[in-house]
């Protein structure tokens, strides 16, 4: 009985001390400003809304202009002071300009999040040179040209890599994406060591899946419609995915509670603990996944906004509807009206980068 008690005032001793621990590294977000990349849609797009409701002023970047005027106006609309610059982030010359505009834009930087991605769906024979240097590019070296662009302005502030489980555990068919986010998650976990003594916190967030809609803005290549069908069904289905909404709150809750990791969804814990005790077991379950994977096929890169028709053909609308939902809320569509998914004929624009 004296040890049952004993333990429980353990227990709670250990809990107060956690709880005052936080409390001393929480960083308050009223008055920051953030910089975050790919934050013309999907989850950069909610982490900026997220962020902007908590008091931050918000400078977001990426490619395409017209996505990042929605977004802005999207923002402006919510009340959130915004600015948007577009940048390529595989171009280092464009990182600076752009770090350079934020910067000057609201008077300095507090929060930046390497949020930008982009994903390839296909088997090996299907995927050349060119598949896996836009991916080392776009997410592990434009991680790293950001960070060294903003190190000096970012002093007491936090850099926030959103990695993947795909960056911990390699996966049949995203093998450009698993190897960039495996770069990605070393950079990251290797800058929150060297960056503390400067006074800059790493965050990396580990997400699993989360319906952002970005199925229909991934490639795919093979049999890019089986391809799209199995991805965007994987991506679409609780609790296989986790709502987006209470992803970004979670990584801006771990933002401001000090955190120097988060692991988003328990699928991604659990398969992240087995692959640490036993690979020999995960790897046999992903030699299973490959064989009822789509097989090779001779079609090149072709993009979700193509290939989506072709399985929608098949009925899968009706599975993918949480994630076409997303799709619509988070300036996934190009050329759609607020709402209204366009039509296979309009789908093709951006088939091909
Ligand atoms: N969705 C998921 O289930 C999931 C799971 C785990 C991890 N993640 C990670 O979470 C992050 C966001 O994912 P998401 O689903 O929101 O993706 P998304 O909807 O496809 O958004 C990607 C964003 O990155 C931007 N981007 C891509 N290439 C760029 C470049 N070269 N230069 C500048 N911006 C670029 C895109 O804009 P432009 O194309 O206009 O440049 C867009 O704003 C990614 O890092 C992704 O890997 C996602």
């Amino acid at each position: 009985m004296r040890g049952r008690t004993a333990l429980m005032a353990l227990a709670g001793a250990v809990a107060v001390a956690g709880y005052a621990a936080r409390r001393a590294h929480r960083f308050p977000l009223d008055g920051r400003t953030a910089l975050i990349t790919g934050g013309s849609r999907g989850l950069g797009l909610l982490l900026a809304r997220e962020l902007g409701a908590r008091g931050c002023r918000v400078v977001v970047c990426a490619r395409d202009g017209d996505e990042l005027h929605k977004a802005v106006a999207d923002l402006r609309d919510r009340g959130v002071q915004a600015h948007a610059v577009r940048c390529d982030l595989r171009d280092r010359d464009q990182v600076h300009a752009m770090v350079a505009d934020a910067v000057s834009r609201f008077g300095g930087l507090d929060i930046v999040v390497n949020n930008a991605g982009i994903i390839h769906s296909a088997p090996l024979d299907s995927l050349g040179e060119a598949e896996f240097d836009d991916a080392m590019r776009t997410m592990f070296w434009a991680s790293l040209y950001v960070t060294q662009e903003t190190r000096p302005h970012l002093g007491g502030g936090v850099l926030v890599n959103i990695t993947s489980i795909g960056g911990k555990i390699s996966p049949p068919h995203l093998l450009t994406y698993a190897c960039a986010k495996f770069a990605q998650v070393g950079l990251s976990e290797g800058l929150d060591a060297e960056l503390a003594r400067h006074g800059i916190r790493v965050l990396t967030v580990v997400p699993g899946l989360m319906r952002t809609g970005s199925p229909r803005r991934a490639f795919y290549a093979g049999r890019p419609g089986l391809e799209y069908a199995w991805f965007s069904l994987l991506a679409a289905v609780p609790p296989v995915s986790m709502n987006s909404k209470r992803a970004a709150r979670r990584i801006v809750n771990a933002i401001r509670d000090g955190r120097h990791h988060l692991t988003l969804t328990l699928e991604a814990r659990v398969a992240m603990a087995v692959h640490g005790v036993a690979p020999s077991l995960t790897q046999t379950l992903l030699r299973a996944a490959n064989r009822v994977l789509p097989g090779p096929g001779a079609e090149g890169p072709t993009s979700g906004l193509e290939a989506a028709p072709r399985a929608d053909r098949w009925g899968m609308r009706l599975l993918t509807r949480l994630n076409d939902r997303a799709s619509r809320d988070l300036n996934q569509l190009p050329g759609a009206e607020h709402g209204r998914v366009p039509e296979p004929r309009d789908s093709g624009r951006h088939a091909r980068r």
